[in-house]
């Protein structure tokens, strides 16, 4: 063990933040129909019974036995070395096998993917499972010749929503090379580093691919990348670029010779070759993703083979009801975990069709993605709040216009709010689909709160109970269990270890026990997992139901758009323009994407504000994360509220941008400079303080 866990810290103050009491008003419950219940791969209330906590840690064999295995495992939970869980110790298998070669039997003239291009001209390409396993052995001869990569290197993939992405994923797992995606709408740099940290020689790409109606150059990020990750002492050897348009270029980035590779000019090299999938130990590496954390710098949440493709395909048949022949669609991006888990590996390791749309949801008009899901036959469909929101306000009735019916709906990412719920239920669902809010993070590989959709009724707002084999309470900052019912809010966490949980943090061990078990940890010396409450970093509330409703972060994490971003990582981007002296970023509320970042700034001496100044700060925003984290507002401040100390106070400035209390800042260092700030973000008239929701609350209450 890295680190020894301290305890829970004794608090001074009797009721802590997180212990306040949040009135929610009761939703009423929805019930699946009986159509929907009489088809459900989990109609059975054994489950629970199969899965209780008596039955825990075997009950997760239900889940590994979906898989083919080369080697059965013999030990299904190792707990030596806590809280590094080891998961079907013994045994191995291979992923690209799971998702690719056990298929060919039965469904090789099925499609695995359905590509649909943005530009609506562009027909729909369906690749079936035997052009999947055609394409990605031969994209896996290419990997391991031209390349020479071998099993536990790192490949680093920046590449958008087109199937070349699940194609090199599936390719990399067939040689048992770790793939790192990185979401495509990062910029170069927070690629560059990202494969820097896991040491990737070799990075794949594309010319371009379209978003917003635009072909956009992608090709040019990778040339950053390479820079960036030169800067940081490492060397990309390879850039294998895939083609948007065969025959044309749609980058302007030139190739660098012996560097960059057209991979449709050297693919022709391996036509018809058979890579045989490598036997990989359950508990090898197979994939990084990287996400922000409380600190500046990305941290990448290492997943294993065996736990991880084991658990997605357990979820992925019981809670998104995956049948071979549905027609399933998640409109995620599969750049960020919910692509990876619910679009390529458990969708696919069921056989069934996933669907991959390269654009924008709202492009060309608010009709599009009822026009895909008529066109397609679309019966699962999976996307957040923050799309269901942007859809809502786009086009109101305009799934109403369009004949698709999805027996089966998910909502993931970011709480929804209950008449949010409501228009995804009646005029997306049209009354007959059944809806999941699963809730869960990077670190976990799957869900961990929903309901069984068949067999628990929904309730607008509420992810639900733990799933089967998850038992999650809400402890206090005293490390006390907050019973159901209370109305209070406190901390969720993860009595357990499951299956897809992260193994570690890559490279960073310490980082890792830290981050998610130092808090609660009740015994540093203990080898049971009781011990070892895992700690989520959000807020929660249970209902006496036992359904739980996420609040929301409780760390320096905003969630935009169900996209998480470090507020640390913004501030350093914002100190990279030069008159900066101070950055502070917080997250305001927004209508459509939940959270969104608004940065404060002020100048070092000599400097005027000035919109050349903020202009500098949303560039460097975007050319060093991407434009996913672009702030709302930059407010170029005279100082910074500081404690004596000189610590900033980002509470009250987020009170600030939220119109929010600012609470007692009379211990301040700098009290006055409150009133000038407020007067410059709200204007001079005081506006009506409003009731700010949990998550703001709690922001940067460690500060
Ligand atoms: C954070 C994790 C893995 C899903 C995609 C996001 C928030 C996630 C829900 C939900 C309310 C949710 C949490 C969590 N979150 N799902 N159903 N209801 N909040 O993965 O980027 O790792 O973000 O998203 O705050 O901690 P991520």
């Amino acid at each position: 063990m890295a680190t020894v866990p301290k305890q829970p810290q004794q608090q001074v103050v009797t009721t802590s933040e997180a212990q306040i009491a949040v009135h929610w008003r009761e939703e009423e419950y929805y019930y699946p129909s009986s159509k929907f219940i009489g088809q459900a791969n989990l109609n059975d209330p054994d489950i629970l019974n199969r899965f209780s906590e008596d039955k825990f840690p075997e009950c997760f064999r239900e889940y590994a036995d979906m898989l083919s295995w080369d080697k059965y495992w013999h030990t299904t939970l190792d707990t030596s070395d806590p809280p590094f869980w080891k998961w079907f110790v013994g045994g191995k298998l291979n992923a690209s096998y799971n998702c690719v070669d056990r298929h060919q039997a039965k469904y090789k003239n099925k499609a695995a993917l359905i590509f649909v291009p943005e530009p609506e001209n562009e027909a729909p390409i369906a690749v079936t499972y035997r052009d999947l396993y055609v394409r990605v052995n031969e994209f896996a001869a290419l990997l391991r010749d031209h390349c020479g990569l071998k099993t536990g290197d790192r490949v680093t993939i920046h590449l958008p929503m087109i199937p070349e992405l699940p194609i090199s994923m599936l390719a990399c797992a067939r040689l048992g090379v770790i793939h790192s995606v990185v979401f495509g709408g990062f910029s170069g740099e927070a690629c560059g580093l990202r494969a820097a940290d896991s040491s990737s020689h070799v990075l794949i790409t594309i010319d371009g691919y379209y978003r917003n109606g635009k072909l956009l150059d992608h090709k040019a990020a990778a040339d950053v990348a390479l820079e960036t990750a030169a800067k940081e002492g490492h060397k990309i050897d390879k850039v294998l670029v895939w083609r948007r348009h065969q025959g044309q270029n749609a980058s302007a980035s030139p190739f660098v010779q012996h560097r960059d590779f057209w991979v449709d000019e050297i693919l022709p090299n391996y036509s018809g070759e058979i890579v045989p999938p490598v036997s990989m130990d359950a508990e090898a590496p197979l994939f990084l993703m990287y996400t922000s954390g409380s600190t500046g710098k990305p941290k990448g949440c290492q997943h294993r083979t065996g736990g991880y493709l084991a658990y997605v395909t357990g979820t992925s048949k019981y809670i998104q009801d995956i049948h071979p022949e549905d027609v399933y669609w998640c409109m995620a991006d599969i750049g960020w975990i919910t692509g990876h888990s619910y679009i390529v590996y458990g969708p696919l390791s069921l056989a069934a069709t996933s669907v991959i749309y390269e654009g924008v949801p709202t492009y060309p008009d608010a009709g599009r993605v009822w026009r895909i899901a008529e066109r397609l036959n679309v019966n699962i469909f999976h996307t957040s709040p923050t799309a269901i929101r942007m859809l809502r306000k786009a086009g109101h009735d305009e799934p109403t216009k369009y004949n698709y019916h999805f027996k089966h709906m998910t909502t993931v990412g970011e709480p929804i709010e209950p008449e949010v719920w409501r228009w995804y239920y009646e005029t997306v669902g049209k009354r007959e689909a059944v809806i999941v809010d699963t809730w869960w993070q990077t670190e976990n590989g799957g869900f961990l709160c929903s309901t069984k959709p068949a067999l628990d009724p929904m309730k607008p707002g509420s992810a639900g109970p733990g799933m089967p084999g998850i038992f999650p309470e809400i402890l206090d900052e005293m490390g006390e269990v907050v019973p159901a019912g209370s109305g209070k809010a406190g901390n969720i966490c993860i009595r357990n270890p499951w299956p897809g949980i992260m193994q570690t943090i890559w490279g960073d061990r310490e980082r890792f026990v830290n981050q998610y078990y130092r808090k609660y940890c009740k015994n540093p010396n203990s080898k049971d997992w009781r011990d070892w409450p895992y700690f989520a970093a959000d807020g929660a509330v249970l209902a006496v139901d036992g359904y739980f409703r996420i609040l929301g972060r409780v760390d320096d994490v905003i969630n935009v758009a169900g996209h998480r971003l470090g507020t640390k990582e913004i501030e350093s981007a914002c100190l990279t323009v030069d008159e900066v002296a101070e950055a502070a970023v917080v997250p305001v509320v927004d209508e459509i994407k939940g959270r969104v970042p608004e940065v404060y700034v002020s100048l070092k001496p000599g400097f005027q504000p000035s919109q050349e100044v903020v202009d500098k700060v949303n560039r460097a925003v975007e050319t060093i994360i991407g434009k996913i984290a672009r702030p709302k507002h930059i407010h170029i401040v005279p100082d910074m509220p500081k404690t004596r100390s000189g610590k900033l106070m980002r509470r009250i400035l987020a009170s600030i941008s939220n119109r929010g209390a600012t609470g007692d800042i009379t211990t301040l260092a700098n009290p006055d400079v409150v009133e000038k700030v407020r007067e410059l973000v709200q204007g001079k008239e005081p506006v009506a303080v409003g009731e700010v929701a949990e998550d703001i609350k709690q922001f940067g209450k460690e500060d």
